[in-house]
């Protein structure tokens, strides 16, 4: 496992989403609290399409181009048309610094 640092707290407006390139992978930073922030793909399941170009809704990231909303913390699509998750990756926040690594998923429980 390798934690890489992406950017700061401070960055990330709380209720935005923003792309980050972390060893070759870009992944979209959601914040849906203080210090609440999740990773998943940037890439939309449904197609090619940046999902950091859309919005946060609550724990939601809605895709900009069909309008489906995808979990940021399970990466889980919850409104059609996308039917498969999105990559999840593990967060640690480090005082003010956030940090990923693309190597590990996400430890939220998922839904079954
Ligand atoms: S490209 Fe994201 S929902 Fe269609």
């Amino acid at each position: 496992m390798s934690f890489v640092k992406v950017c700061q707290l401070d960055d990330l407006e709380i209720g935005g989403v923003r792309a980050a390139e972390v060893d070759g992978v870009t992944v979209a930073l959601a914040r849906t609290g203080e210090r609440e922030v999740y990773a998943i793909n940037d890439t939309c399941s449904h197609a090619n399409v940046s999902l950091s170009e859309g919005e946060v809704i609550g724990c939601l990231v809605e895709c900009w181009l069909h309008g489906s909303e995808f979990d940021v913390r399970t990466g889980e699509p919850k409104q059609l048309p996308a039917t498969v998750p999105v990559e999840t990756y593990a967060i640690q926040l480090d005082g003010d610094d956030v940090l990923i690594d693309v190597e590990a998923e996400s430890s939220f429980l998922k839904e079954n």
